[in-house]
C-alpha cells in the first residue's frame, strides 16, 4: 500500500487513467487504470468539496495532463537526436518504458523509493507487459547517495543523458532539491538535457489553500515543501542553458483551455 509522497504517484495515475479514456486524449497510458484499481480505497469519497479544494484539484489535473504530453515529446525529441540514456528520477507509476516508441539501444532508468517501486512492479507483474526498450529499475532515495546506486545499475556517466524530474521537486526542501540538481549536473556528459517543472504556480496554490483554510483539500498539497521556486534561474547559474515553457500556453496549444492564468510551466535545460 502506498502512503505519503509515494501515494501521490497514484494520484497522478488516476489523472492519466482519466485522460486515457477521453476520445481526444493527449496520450494513452494503458496501465494507469490498473494502478488505480490495485488500491481502490486510496481516496476517500468524503474529501473536501469546497471551491478552493475543487480549484486545486482541477489545476493539478490540468498540470499533470499537460506535463505528461510535454515530457513525452521532450523525451522522444531527445531520443530522435541520438540520446540513448533516459533517466526518470522519482519515476513513480510512469509507464513510458512500456508505452513510448524508443529507438533501438535506448535504456530507460526508473529511480524511485522501495515502496513505490514494489507497488508498481507488483501491478505490472499481473499484466506482463513488454517494455519497448531496456528498462532498468533503480531503488534509491533521491535525498541520499543515489548516484552510486544508479551507476551500479549500468548508468554510463560518459554518455549524454535525458533526465526527467517530473512531479518531485515541490515535495523536496530547497536544499534537497539543490543537492539533487547538483548531482544530476555531475552525472551529465556534454549533450545532456534535463526537464522539470518551473515556476511559482504550486506555491500560489498552496498560499491560496492556506488562506481559505483548505490546506487539507488535497493530500498532495499538504506534502509540498516548496523545492526551488525559480529552477530555470538556478540551472542557468549552474552551467545549464535553459528554455521555459508556460503551462497556460501549452494548455492552449494542446486544446485544453485558453487564457489560463499561470506563472508556472516547465523548463528544458541543456549542457
Ligand atoms: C507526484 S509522484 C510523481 C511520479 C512520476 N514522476 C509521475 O509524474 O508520474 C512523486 C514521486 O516521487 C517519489 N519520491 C518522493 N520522494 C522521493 C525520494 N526521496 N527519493 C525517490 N523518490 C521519491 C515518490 O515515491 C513518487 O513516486
Amino acid at each position: 500500500m502506498l502512503t505519503g509522497v509515494p501515494k501521490t504517484a497514484l494520484g497522478v495515475a488516476r489523472i492519466r487513467a482519466g485522460e486515457s479514456r477521453r476520445p481526444d486524449r493527449l496520450f494513452d497510458d494503458p496501465f494507469a487504470a490498473a494502478f488505480v484499481a490495485a488500491m481502490p480505497d486510496a481516496y476517500s469519497p468524503q474529501t473536501e468539496r469546497s471551491d478552493a479544494a475543487e480549484l486545486i484539484r482541477t489545476r493539478i489535473a490540468l498540470q499533470v495532463v499537460v506535463r505528461t504530453k510535454f515530457y513525452d515529446d521532450y523525451l522522444l525529441a531527445a531520443a530522435a537526436d541520438g540520446i540513448r540514456q533516459i533517466v526518470l528520477l522519482a519515476a513513480g507509476l510512469d509507464t513510458r518504458a512500456f508505452r513510448l516508441p524508443w529507438p533501438d539501444g535506448t535504456t530507460v532508468f526508473e529511480v524511485d523509493l522501495p515502496e513505490t517501486t514494489s507497488f508498481k512492479n507488483n501491478v505490472l507483474a499481473g499484466l506482463s507487459p513488454q517494455p519497448t526498450t531496456t528498462r532498468q529499475v533503480v531503488v534509491a532515495d533521491l535525498t541520499a547517495d543515489w548516484p552510486t546506486t544508479l551507476t551500479a545499475a549500468d548508468f554510463d556517466v560518459s554518455q549524454p543523458t535525458a533526465w526527467l524530474i517530473e512531479g518531485l521537486l515541490v515535495y523536496l526542501s530547497h536544499d534537497d532539491a539543490a543537492r539533487l540538481l547538483g548531482a544530476v549536473a555531475e552525472l551529465s556528459a556534454p549533450g545532456s538535457r534535463l526537464s522539470c517543472e518551473q515556476g511559482r504556480g504550486v506555491q500560489q496554490l498552496q498560499q491560496m489553500a492556506a488562506a481559505r483554510s483548505a490546506a487539507g483539500a488535497s493530500e498532495a498539497v499538504a506534502l509540498w515543501q516548496g523545492g526551488i521556486e525559480d529552477v530555470s534561474g538556478w540551472l542557468d547559474r549552474h552551467g545549464w542553458t535553459t528554455e521555459k515553457h508556460d503551462l497556460g500556453a501549452l494548455a492552449e496549444t494542446y486544446g485544453r483551455g485558453t487564457a489560463i492564468e499561470s506563472s508556472s510551466g516547465f523548463v528544458i535545460a541543456r549542457r
